[in-house]
């Protein structure tokens, strides 16, 4: 009988913060599918804007940040668009002891090789000087039409998160993002 107590229960486990920018495009389109595939645990969805502080996601010890790259110079810069504009030089300060994060990030590796998924590369480097665990790193070759990237995006050999490229290979989007759930889930559900 007690047994029951131990099991894992959706119920019972914290949710994950999904935050991320911009909406209405690629990076909310897989934030959703994030959502449904994965079953076993509960999110608070949350766009990131200018009025977003770390003091809004540091109640989470469990966290997804979903991030593309618009332009490689805009995330320090004053012509600001979108919530990660703002947002991404305020990650620094966060405090992230015991929480657990991992990336997806959008970009275009056709149109823009040089600078493919380099927000996310960004956000890695930004995360990586923090205490948080960082999980949900891929493989520089995982992907065969990333491999040969030469990005900012990519760190030490390894993307920092889950690269997708909506624009060109939005029909691997789902199985990518369904097996990318599988790898980061123990982290998220331990
Ligand atoms: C003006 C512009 C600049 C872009 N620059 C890059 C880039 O430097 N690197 C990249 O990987 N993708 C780049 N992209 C592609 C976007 O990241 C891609 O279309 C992504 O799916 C957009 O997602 P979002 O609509 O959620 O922002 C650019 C797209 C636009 C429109």
């Amino acid at each position: 009988m007690a047994a029951k107590f131990y099991k894992r229960n959706k119920s019972f486990m914290e949710k994950i913060g999904l935050f991320y920018a911009p909406l209405n495009g690629s990076v909310e389109r897989i934030a959703y599918k994030l959502v449904n595939y994965w079953k076993s645990a509960d999110f608070d969805l949350r766009v990131i804007d200018e009025h977003t502080t770390v003091a809004d996601i540091e109640p989470y010890k469990k966290i997804v940040f979903g991030i593309s790259t618009v332009g490689r110079h805009k995330w320090d810069s004053r012509y600001t668009q979108v919530g990660w504009d703002y947002f991404m030089h305020k990650l620094g300060n966060a405090k992230f002891d015991n929480t657990t994060i991992a990336i997806f990030g959008l970009g275009d590796h056709i149109t823009y090789a040089e600078t493919f998924v380099d927000a996310m590369g960004e956000l890695g480097r930004v995360l990586q000087k923090t205490t948080a665990r960082l999980v949900g790193q891929v493989d520089h070759n995982q992907f065969d039409e990333f491999s040969n990237i030469e990005s900012h995006g990519v760190i030490n050999g390894k993307y920092p998160g889950l690269p997708l490229d909506e624009d060109y290979l939005s029909h691997l989007s789902d199985e990518r993002v369904i097996a990318w759930i599988e790898t980061i889930k123990p982290f998220f559900e331990e």
